[in-house]
């Protein structure tokens, strides 16, 4: 917890949209009248024929169903690129930066209107039709952005895995989505290395029927073509043409499914639709990073996860805003790279992940105090708690003590950001993501769901709900009320703690569930268990999560091996190998301790209370262990537990 307050930079209460006098009228507006604050912001996007219903939602025990918009039609690409023609056509859409420093270019709208008319000529023509879902694995190339536009355009849902997933894990996607097209590339490109993404297409569609794989050419590396199911991307674009009408779409049509890890079972498809996810993704990036006209803006996400989709593509091109796409990574070729690329296109709003930052700091200041970052006016964070001593070293040695930080909370589920500073408005303090954005109600409650007034701390839920809303658990509505709704009947439960201070700021502290971030990555113990127990030498798992320095938490593995196999250093590496083959390499355990036995209760459930403890050394505070099967594990636990240094 910091005490430390940063008043709101002079200039910036000037110059902003919102002071904090506007936001509080806005916001109170917001919640008194939701309707008529929704009703209005809707009209920020163009609707083929407008709504008149706003807001339908109801978050009723058996009766979840959330609607916004409804009765209007809309067509997303059409508002992120035909709607900006007429005044925007030879304005910069998409700065592409590649991971090589010499390779960069600049995508205009107008270009960016033929492109994403071909990509989306290139589905029809390889028979993809409105609603079809579509599975896109791809790096961070402009084809990844044109390929979602393309499938916004002709009414298809795309579902977009990110490239560091594993072929088991993208098979399961596929199957999951019931998409039978798949759109990558020949190979992607990060920090100097290849990475194998049409290989993985391959083997993941030898597990689940693939009809059309789409390739587009990055790296020119040798890949094998399977005759009518795979072609080029290139080929097929010479043959269509760069007009392609935008398909009609109904507020409530899903535009797309991406999956997310939760606390029990396989990761979740989270459904979100057309009219409301696009009001409330350009809002926000309006809002929030302050956006107007002519500012460069950078989010260092990956498209495949849910910031890319919102505040790389959606958010920023709804705007007509000129929106940065980077592929490569931080350190590559140099621990400048960032703010080398901050120069090199005088970038005004950075936006990234804490992990990043505790990373870089770890190299000290100067790699950044040897570049000029002149342009920036405005620091952004997202993904995972950002601790005080990272937040200080952003604003001081990143942003010159001169931009404000906003630090954004949402999930994938939100579809945008909920708690977060507004820079002209907020008064800063590090570590809290601050207050509400319209039309957002967190409240606290506690274990029994008793709202808690005042400064408190217990777990985060919102009582309204928003039009970035997540719609639906794709094809599994009942796994949708249960995970979110069946906590505390009413209220959409976050899954997060969150403390209160006396000012009203919102402090999350972090999940309460079984679910563990790692460098910003979302991971579900149950998923690692699963792959550690798809080991023929493991005969049982349990996986928590511990504080580390740089990622935030690590993966700490405890792992029962089966009779007769003993553990050894070898044995900890081919676990390690064998989690990131059948996840991807975000999911390999940091620490592995082989264990004779885990706590249980006498009725046999794992105590994951204990082993949480134990991971984060805190043995004094190990609670109630007198219903344990067989109390003298947790000596033996303890007194193996694997040094985190
Ligand atoms: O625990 C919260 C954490 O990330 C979770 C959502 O993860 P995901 O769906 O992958 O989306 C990440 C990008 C929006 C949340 O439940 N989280 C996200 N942002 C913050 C955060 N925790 C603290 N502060 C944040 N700013």
């Amino acid at each position: 917890m910091s005490e430390t307050i940063y008043d709101v930079p002079a200039a910036w209460a000037k110059k902003a949209h919102l002071n904090d006098a506007k936001y509080k009228k806005m916001y109170a507006a917001s919640i008194k009248d939701p309707d008529k604050f929704w009703g209005e912001q809707g009209k920020r996007i163009d609707w083929f024929k407008p709504y008149t219903k706003v807001r339908n939602a109801s978050y009723k025990p058996g009766k979840v169903s959330i609607k916004w918009y409804e009765d209007g039609t809309t067509n997303v690409a059409y508002n992120c690129v035909d709607r900006h023609l007429a005044t925007r056509a030879k304005q910069t859409a998409i700065i592409w930066e590649g991971d090589d420093p010499s390779e960069s270019k600049k995508i205009t709208y107008g270009q960016l209107y033929t492109e994403v008319c071909k990509f989306a000529n290139v589905l029809k023509a390889n028979g993809v039709k409105k609603g079809d879902r579509v599975t896109i694995y791809m790096p961070m190339i402009p084809e990844a952005a044109y390929a979602m536009l393309a499938c916004a355009r002709i009414g298809a849902v795309h579902s977009i895995v990110f490239g560091g997933f594993s072929p088991d894990s993208l098979s399961g996607r596929i199957e999951g989505a019931t998409s039978d097209v798949v759109i990558t590339a020949d190979e992607g490109l990060r920090g100097g290395r290849k990475v194998p993404l049409k290989v993985n297409v391959d083997a993941a569609a030898e597990k689940v029927p693939v009809k059309t794989v789409i390739v587009v050419k990055r790296t020119g590396g040798d890949v094998a073509m399977k005759e009518g199911r795979d072609v080029w991307y290139h080929e097929e674009a010479a043959k269509v043409s760069g007009h392609c009408p935008p398909a009609e779409m109904k507020a409530e049509d899903p535009l797309f499914i991406l999956y997310t890890s939760g606390s029990t079972g396989k990761p979740k498809g989270v459904l979100h639709t057309t009219g409301g996810y696009l009001v409330y993704a350009a809002i926000t990036h309006q809002y929030v990073f302050d956006y107007h006209d002519g500012d460069i803006y950078w989010c260092t996400a990956d498209v495949g996860w849910v910031t890319g989709h919102s505040y790389i593509v959606y958010g920023p091109l709804a705007n007509g805003a000129t929106t940065l796409m980077f592929e490569g990574i931080p350190t590559y070729p140099s621990i400048s790279r960032f703010w080398d690329v901050v120069d090199k296109h005088k970038v005004n709003t950075f936006y990234t992940a804490p992990t990043a930052i505790r990373s870089l700091m770890g190299a000290g200041e100067e790699p950044v105090k040897r570049t000029k970052r002149k342009s920036l006016r405005l620091l952004g964070s997202v993904g995972e708690p950002i601790n005080p001593e990272a937040w200080e070293w952003y604003h001081r040695v990143v942003g010159d003590r001169r931009c404000p930080i906003v630090d954004t909370w949402w999930q994938t589920e939100t579809g945008g950001i909920l708690i977060t500073p507004l820079p002209g408005a907020t008064k800063l303090k590090p570590g809290s993501a601050t207050r509400p954005f319209f039309g957002v109600k967190p409240e606290i409650v506690d274990a029994e769901g008793k709202v808690l007034e005042g400064a408190t701390e217990g777990n985060l839920v919102l009582a309204e709900s928003w039009p970035g809303q997540m719609r639906t658990v794709y094809g599994d509505h009942k796994r949708f009320e249960e995970t979110y709704f069946a906590t505390y009947p009413n209220k959409y439960f976050t899954g997060d703690g969150c403390r209160r201070d006396a000012d009203g700021y919102y402090w999350i502290t972090g999940r309460v569930d079984d679910v563990i971030n790692v460098s910003g990555h979302r991971m579900g113990t149950a998923e690692v268990e699963s792959a550690l127990v798809a080991h023929p030498k493991v005969s049982e798992a349990a996986v928590v999560g511990y504080p580390h320095d740089i990622k935030g938490q690590g993966i700490y593995a405890y792992v029962t091996l089966m009779s007769g196999e003993m553990p050894s250093e070898a044995l900890r590496k081919e676990l390690v190998g064998h989690v990131r083959k059948e996840i991807g390499p975000i999911a390999s355990p940091d620490l592995i301790q082989f264990s004779p036995g885990l706590p249980k209760t006498r009725s046999g459930k794992i105590m994951r209370r204990i082993l949480r403890k134990i991971a984060e050394d805190e043995f004094g505070a190990l609670g109630d262990t007198s219903t344990l099967a067989d109390p003298a594990v947790v000596e033996d636990l303890i007194a193996n537990r694997q040094n985190k240094r």
